[in-house]
């Protein structure tokens, strides 16, 4: 259990504890996914995958399979959204504010080129000027926390990200979610986490780092070797979705948690989505929590060929007959 990390922070006058965020997830943060993490708790604030400004003002949470929501995760929700234009931007906001979501984040980290050509995500980074100016009119559109979840930037050095990081928060961002690694670089080498420090001592507003943190030890590492005012799990969050109760409240996974939490996430995809969404949502997921375990690799597989959801249920339950052999840590070559 890390004790700091249950101490509370403000994000704009709105007070959150613990200091854990799960990161956003195109794909895997959806609905199913927070209430099952929901269900064990010790998170400050969750993340939507990121949505389209564009589509937002008119989407129906019915149909829409990425703005969907319950109603009891809105007070620690907070909805990302990116998009190229400041007005669209702004109307956007308007509308996850009349929703009662806690707050709404700006992507300004991704680097897919489907985004990226619409000047959108990580391209806003090549732009500060206009990046800020994007930020200082959602600020003005919304009374609801606005963050900005970016990357190191287009070049490895830390100065740009800092200096960016500086006109976000005169433009009005409130928090920053930051993951030191640049913009082309889809995790193949590790993130630099000397980078959050260079962001933390730029801004007076709350920097949560993002990247790698895959334990308790390395959570502790990352707040006190870079000052930053708290983490934001990303993959460590699918493969373990306990992970915040066990590191911010004692919880201790007792062994047939593996098996449960397989089981209760199609179930939950099952509530809330149709069967072949709920079916390509789940094998998209395994392959992270396949990394618990040492023959992970085929588990995943397997779940991947299901042709509907009767064979993913009965292919999970096949492998938890086996008793699987765990590993202590995941096994990083299936976190892509
Ligand atoms: C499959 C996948 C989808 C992601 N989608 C988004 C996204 O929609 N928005 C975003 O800001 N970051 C996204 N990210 C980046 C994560 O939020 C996070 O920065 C990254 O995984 C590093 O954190 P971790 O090492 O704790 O996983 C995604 C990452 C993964 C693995």
């Amino acid at each position: 259990m890390i004790p700091y990390i249950d101490r509370c922070i403000d994000i704009k006058g709105r007070r959150i504890s613990p200091r854990l965020l799960l990161a956003p997830m195109a794909g895997l943060t959806n609905v199913a996914f927070r209430e099952l993490a929901a269900e064990y708790g010790g998170f400050g604030l969750m993340f939507t995958e990121m949505c389209s400004a564009k589509a937002l003002p008119a989407e129906n949470p019915r149909v829409s399979s990425v703005f969907r929501w319950r109603g009891p995760e809105l007070p620690y929700l907070v909805c990302q959204i990116f998009g190229a234009d400041r007005a669209v931007m702004a109307r956007a906001a308007k509308r996850i504010e009349s929703e009662g979501f806690f707050g709404v984040d700006i992507n300004m980290g991704c680097s897919v080129a489907a985004i990226c050509k619409q000047g959108a995500g990580a391209a806003l980074l090549r732009e500060p000027g206009r990046a800020a100016e994007l930020v200082a009119e959602v600020r003005q559109a919304v009374a609801i926390p606005v963050s900005v979840k970016f990357r190191t930037g287009w070049s490895d050095s830390p100065g740009p990200a800092a200096e960016l990081a500086g006109r976000l928060a005169e433009a009005g961002a409130d928090a920053f979610v930051f993951h030191p690694r640049v913009a082309p670089d889809r995790r193949s080498r590790p993130p630099k986490w000397s980078h959050i420090q260079a962001v933390k001592e730029a801004v007076g507003i709350p920097v949560f780092g993002n990247g790698e943190v895959f334990s308790e030890h390395d959570c502790v590492r990352m707040i006190e070797t870079t000052g930053c005012d708290g983490v934001a799990i990303g993959r460590m969050a699918l493969a373990r979705p306990w992970i915040f109760a066990q590191w911010a409240r004692g919880f201790e996974p007792g062994g047939d948690i593996y098996q449960k939490c397989a089981h209760r996430m199609l179930e939950l995809l099952e509530k809330h989505f149709e069967p072949i969404n709920a079916l390509r949502r789940y094998k998209k997921w395994i392959g992270y929590f396949a990394a618990n375990f040492t023959y992970g690799h085929g588990f995943a597989s397997r779940v991947g060929r299901a042709a509907d959801i009767a064979e993913a249920r009965k292919t999970v339950e096949n492998f938890f007959c086996t008793d699987p052999a765990r590993n202590t840590f995941p096994n990083m070559n299936l976190f892509i």
